[in-house]
């Protein structure tokens, strides 16, 4: 399946890794607080992945791709007994992110700062109550769809990895983009869109915080959709 691809550890990853420097505060965090919330893929995976969380949680969500980590805080705020792990190879928002949870005692939060299909293929099968892809890099033209984080073997981890029931939510403000992502899990066949009406993809999801991302899309005149997919 990923044979085809040269480097494991840049399989589905295409963005910058790095922007401004870091604020000396910043740097600290990701040197001292990133390691110690970081996962560790060089150990087998745990079980019951409650064990990576240092309070009581009885249910595991992953957010791939945190940007701001605006979403990412507001909700492990909302369920302090969901464990989260976050994933963002942007050292500047992973670095934002560790500010948040340090300031706030967030202690439900693991973290990952390279590309996500190396957590996918470490976490045990049917482990996961949900899976967030929030405005995932859009990649409009046609000639880098091809680079998309939804893809057929993508969703097939997805599908290894989440609980049976479990949940996969999917925004985008391209159009293409959510086109395709219907499409895909169609063809995957294990996923089954729960939308009932219209207004169910147009309408955010429950208790929806928005992103930085989505401000943006706003600001430029775009609207969003909003995907719910249940593994079946
Ligand atoms: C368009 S931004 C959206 C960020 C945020 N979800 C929001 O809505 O504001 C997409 C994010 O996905 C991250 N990303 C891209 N490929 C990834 C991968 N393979 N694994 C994890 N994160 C990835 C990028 O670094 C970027 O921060």
């Amino acid at each position: 399946m990923t044979e085809q691809h040269p480097s494991r550890a840049s399989e589905a990853f295409f963005g910058r890794r790095k922007g401004k420097p870091l604020r000396e505060r910043q740097a600290q965090g990701i040197a001292s607080l990133l390691p110690e919330l970081k996962l560790d893929l060089s150990m087998a995976a745990p079980d019951d992945l409650a064990t990576l969380f240092p309070v009581e949680v009885d249910e595991i969500r992953l957010e791939i791709g945190f940007g701001g980590g605006e979403h990412l805080v507001h909700r492990a705020q909302e369920k302090p007994s969901t464990g989260f792990i976050g994933i963002e190879p942007f050292v500047n928002s992973m670095a934002k992110l560790l500010g948040r949870v340090e300031d706030l005692g967030l202690k439900n939060i693991r973290l990952y700062d390279d590309d996500a299909t190396q957590v996918l293929d470490w976490l045990p099968a049917a482990s996961l109550d949900r899976i967030d892809l929030l405005y995932p890099d859009p990649w409009p033209k046609r000639k880098h769809w091809k680079r998309r984080f939804v893809s057929a073997v993508n969703l097939e981890r997805f599908h290894r990895v989440l609980k049976p029931g479990a949940l996969f939510l999917f925004a985008s403000d391209i159009d293409t983009y959510v086109n395709w992502t219907l499409l895909h899990c169609r063809d995957h066949g294990g996923f089954e869109w729960t939308a009932g009406q219209a207004s169910d993809w147009l309408t955010p999801f429950e208790g929806w915080p928005g992103t930085r991302y989505e401000a943006k899309a706003r600001r430029e005149g775009r609207s969003s959709a909003y995907l719910t997919f249940r593994k079946v």
